[in-house]
């Protein structure tokens, strides 16, 4: 399973969903917010800008955006929505891919990181930031949790979701570090046949990811819940995190 052969023309074309899921505006807004606040007067990059879900209304409130993304028919939606001059995207690998400018902000948000596969690929992402900011500037970085806690001795599966027309399980692979997320779409009940999503990802802790940081030269300066600031405890599901490149002397 290649980034490039998930992210494609089909799963670009549904990805959008206007007002509800990950766009509903009480999903959307505190995270437009709080990136706003972040860049300040300064530019931001995302890294997989995707179909520019966050950077379409941050742009809208005055910060300039840049993206770097993977799949061509992703920018192809976002394109629909902006053109290049408002927001540039630099088609590449956000590991690796390298956007012109100097940004008070680089941001990777709805656990993106996890798309990287290997401990060494999300050691460059966190390089690939640190190279595109301002002494000062700020990596945010949103993921879950992993839910380990969730797995009895000897399963390697878990459902994390069942509804009307609507299962989500993910399957280990506790050696390497990996899970594969399954979502299967019914479309009306007693429908016999399933429409299957499936993505993998290499889970981290958020130890971890303050390690990868430390490597890349930030330090962390704050780690909440969520995008609106609610403290981050021991049954956090999910963390936003602000690292930060400390000020030139
Ligand atoms: C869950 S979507 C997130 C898109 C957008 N950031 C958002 O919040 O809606 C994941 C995106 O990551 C992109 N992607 C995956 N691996 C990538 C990589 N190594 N470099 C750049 N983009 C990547 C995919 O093509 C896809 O657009």
């Amino acid at each position: 399973m290649e980034q490039e052969n998930i992210w494609d023309a089909e799963t670009a074309q549904r990805y959008d969903t206007p007002g509800s899921g990950m766009f509903a505006p009480e999903v959307l807004e505190p995270a437009v917010d709080r990136l706003a606040r972040l860049a300040g007067q300064g530019a931001a990059l995302e890294f997989a800008i995707g179909t520019g879900r966050v950077a379409v209304p941050l742009a809208e409130r005055g910060v300039a955006v840049t993206g770097i993304e993977l799949s061509l028919p992703m920018v192809e939606r976002l394109r629909t929505k902006v053109d290049e001059a408002t927001i540039p995207v630099i088609i590449g690998d956000m590991a690796t891919a390298v956007a012109p400018g100097e940004y008070s902000l680089v941001y990777l948000v709805y656990n993106t990181i996890s798309n990287l596969l290997t401990q060494a690929e999300q050691v460059a992402c966190f390089r690939n930031a640190a190279r595109h900011l301002v002494p000062g500037g700020r990596f945010v970085v949103e993921l879950w949790v992993p839910e380990l806690r969730r797995l009895p001795p000897g399963q390697t599966a878990t459902v994390w979701c069942s509804e009307p027309g609507y299962i989500g399980l993910d399957t280990y692979d506790t050696l390497r570090q990996h899970v594969v997320s399954h979502h299967f779409r019914f479309d009306g009940d007693g429908a016999e046949e399933a429409q299957l999503f499936r993505s993998p990802h290499r889970y981290v802790w958020p130890a971890e990811l303050d390690l990868m940081a430390q490597l890349a030269g930030f330090e962390l300066e704050a780690r909440h819940a969520d995008w609106a600031g609610a403290e981050f405890t021991a049954e956090s599901r999910s963390h936003v995190s602000v690292y930060r490149i400390p000020p030139s002397p």
